[in-house]
């Protein structure tokens, strides 16, 4: 693979070491073209071009269905996570006395729309991390008879823990539990087939591995699970025929795009499909392994700069998030070093975290040290 073809399509690359993914991914030059193609011919033709933003709507959830290997009727544009978190908590057909398994740590995200529920006599049963871990034996001991859902991240945002979403998956069906996760930390960079990891629901906006814009993401269901969820934020749009204003007929769409009531973002999901057909190009395997060799090449040097891994680093634990304990010194105070000298980075749970991409290069890393070698 041409990293540095790559790494063109990055122009942030031009003033900054980007080591922030994590947190909101700077666009790559293709999603930058798409939103200029789409506001020239917005400014121009208005709804005179609704076809052609239509079609290209329709491509984008062909290629988020190809990312997932998911059929497209199980896909939903949704403007952030928290939208398709709250698809599932507040549509899922909850009894008094059920419960919901977390992690402890998750993204606010994927706790509060959980909480929400109490009002329906839902228990969220939080799962405390051991370290930097989640561990699957405490996810499974927090299951009881009246757990309908476990929701997880696919990777943890502060710790960076890689889950096992295929052993959790499959614990969950043999305990006839629903599996929700929450992908934005991991999709783009790690593959994920829904054909074989045992996921009934996953939502992600794009702002972050995926490389496009903040809210524009994806919803995905199980097919068969389509109407278990009572569908929330319905609209004009979530009938079988939509654009038949005259003439109310109130029948869902047989598919996920029920859940997409009113008009559709059209910027933002053009520039999603760029971010996404750009990774896809180059494939998510490949991607993956470069960040792995990005983030294994910061780890093996984090101990000359004063730091030290808090994140697993262990095969399958291990993500595109290296959390850093910088014993005696601020990690605030670090990252703002860091950015006056042009690298950025951030801090979580009072902890430096790093986030490469695919296209950032081992210099960058070495910048990065630099700047917290004291
Ligand atoms: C795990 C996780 N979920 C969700 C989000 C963001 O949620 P939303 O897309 O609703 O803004 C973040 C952002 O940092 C995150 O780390």
């Amino acid at each position: 693979m041409d990293w540095t073809a790559f790494r063109n399509e990055f122009p942030v690359t031009r003033r900054w070491a980007f080591l922030d993914h994590a947190a909101v991914a700077p666009l790559p030059a293709v999603a930058v073209r798409a939103l200029a193609e789409y506001a020239t011919d917005a400014a121009q033709n208005g709804i005179a071009s609704v076809s052609r933003w239509t079609s290209r709507a329709k491509a984008v959830k062909a290629s988020a269905a190809r990312l997932l290997n998911a059929a497209t009727e199980e896909i939903a544009f949704i403007k952030n996570t928290s939208d398709g978190v709250g698809f599932v908590a507040e549509g899922f057909p909850w009894l008094a006395g059920d419960n919901v398994v977390l992690a402890a740590e998750e993204f606010p995200s994927n706790q509060y729309p959980w909480m929400n529920q109490a009002h329906r006599g839902v228990e969220v049963r939080s799962v405390p991390s051991r370290g930097s871990r989640v561990s699957f034996d405490d996810v499974r001991a927090a299951v009881d008879s009246r757990t309908r859902v476990v929701a997880l991240s696919f990777v943890e945002y502060a710790s960076g823990y890689r889950n096992d979403l295929d052993a959790i998956g499959s614990f969950c069906r043999e305990r006839g539990v629903y599996f929700f996760v929450d992908a934005i930390q991991g999709l783009g960079v790690f593959p994920l087939d829904v054909t074989k990891t045992p996921v009934d629901f996953l939502a992600a906006d794009s702002h972050k591995w995926l490389l496009g814009p903040e809210g524009s993401g994806i919803f995905w269901i199980r097919k068969d699970l389509i109407d278990l969820l009572h569908p929330i934020g319905v609209g004009w749009n979530s009938v079988v025929n939509a654009v038949d204003f005259a003439k109310t007929d109130f029948r869902l769409k047989p598919t996920a795009a029920r859940w997409e009531g009113g008009s559709r973002n059209n910027a933002g999901i053009t520039a999603m499909g760029a971010g996404l057909d750009l990774l896809l190009g180059v494939g998510i395997a490949e991607v993956g392994d470069r960040v792995e060799f990005l983030t294994d090449y910061a780890c093996e040097r984090a101990a000359s700069a004063g730091l030290k891994v808090f994140s697993s680093r262990a095969a399958r634990e291990k993500s595109g998030i290296v959390s850093l304990c910088s014993p005696g010194r601020d990690p605030d105070d670090l990252r703002n070093r860091c950015r006056d000298a042009g690298v950025i980075v951030n801090q979580r749970s009072g902890r430096l975290r790093i986030s490469p991409h695919a296209y950032n290069s081992t210099e960058e890393i070495d910048r990065f040290l630099e700047c917290v070698t004291t």
